[in-house]
């Protein structure tokens, strides 16, 4: 392979190995490798500090790894920072709307700044697909959570980047407000978006990835489809009617397991 070509887009959106970073002494990545085929919705666990953020941070360019390689979309974010970053959005934690637009200036002023024809067309799709159409001319101070998650994910989508990252995209929002989120997570995917999604809740990633790899002291644990995460559990017992263990039973088995295996 060439230095500076693109992997053909046959290859998995996102593919990672080896991938350490250390804060001083802090050995917050140890060695992780993940894949992410095109298309899918791919969720990476952990609890608070497991590194979440850092490997989110470090596939967006925004940190450099210590050691290890990644690739977005084929390039390489070490030394292609500026074609990832163009094939990429983050949505972080915290809503990046501005409150005293309305939902619809928001969209309208990012398809300007990436310079897309008809912004108003693009603003009023965008709308459309994320159910905010009624709400589109009000303005984003009066949102709810989930409809201001909901207008951020729809401003990434803007420009059509084939691969998405969202760091806890329903952190901190009430049940329903996260099914809407989901609901626009899965619109994404349908639509051919890869995308990337760091959550605390099992139930989160139970429901809406196509695969989940679970991070753990610096590594990937376990990693694979719900189906075959529940297969690393004794087979489901049968009491009035069947019980399948869920993630959770399947998260406690493994971080357990390890914690048991070092002493
Ligand atoms: N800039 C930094 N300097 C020093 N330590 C850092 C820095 N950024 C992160 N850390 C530490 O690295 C570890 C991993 O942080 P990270 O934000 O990646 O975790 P996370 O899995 O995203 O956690 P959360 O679920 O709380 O968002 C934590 O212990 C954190 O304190
Ligand atoms: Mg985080």
């Amino acid at each position: 392979m060439l230095a500076g070509m693109s992997i053909p887009s046959t290859g998995p959106a996102i593919h990672v190995r080896g991938l350490e970073k250390s804060y001083k002494d802090l050995r917050v990545l140890r060695g992780v490798d993940l894949d992410v085929a095109a298309g899918s919705i791919f969720a990476l666990l952990g609890a608070n500090g497991a590194g979440k953020t850092t490997i989110v941070r470090i596939l967006s360019t925004l940190l450099r790894a210590d050691s290890g390689t990644a690739r977005v979309d084929g390039f390489d974010v070490a030394t292609q920072g500026a074609e990832v970053r163009a094939s990429i959005s983050l949505t972080g934690q915290f809503a990046a709307v501005d409150q005293i637009l309305s939902g619809r200036e928001n969209l309208v002023l990012v398809a300007r700044l990436r310079h897309l024809r008809e912004p108003g067309a693009v603003a009023d799709g965008l709308l459309a697909r994320f159910s905010l159409t009624g709400a589109g001319a009000r303005r984003v101070a009066t949102y709810s959570g989930g409809m201001r998650r909901r207008l951020d994910i729809a401003m990434s989508l803007i420009g059509s980047p084939p691969v998405i990252f969202l760091d806890e995209p329903t952190a901190g929002l009430d049940p329903e407000a996260r099914l809407e989120v989901w609901q626009a997570v899965r619109t994404l995917a349908e639509g051919g978006t890869t995308v990337l999604l760091t959550t605390q809740y099992l139930e989160e990633a139970e429901h809406l990835a196509d695969r989940i790899a679970i991070l753990h002291e610096g590594r990937i644990i376990v990693d694979g489809t719900l189906a075959e995460l529940r297969r690393l559990l004794p087979p489901a017992t049968v009491e009035y009617v069947e019980k399948q263990p869920t993630l959770e039973d399947v998260f406690l088995a493994v971080v357990g397991a390890k914690g048991r295996d070092r002493g």
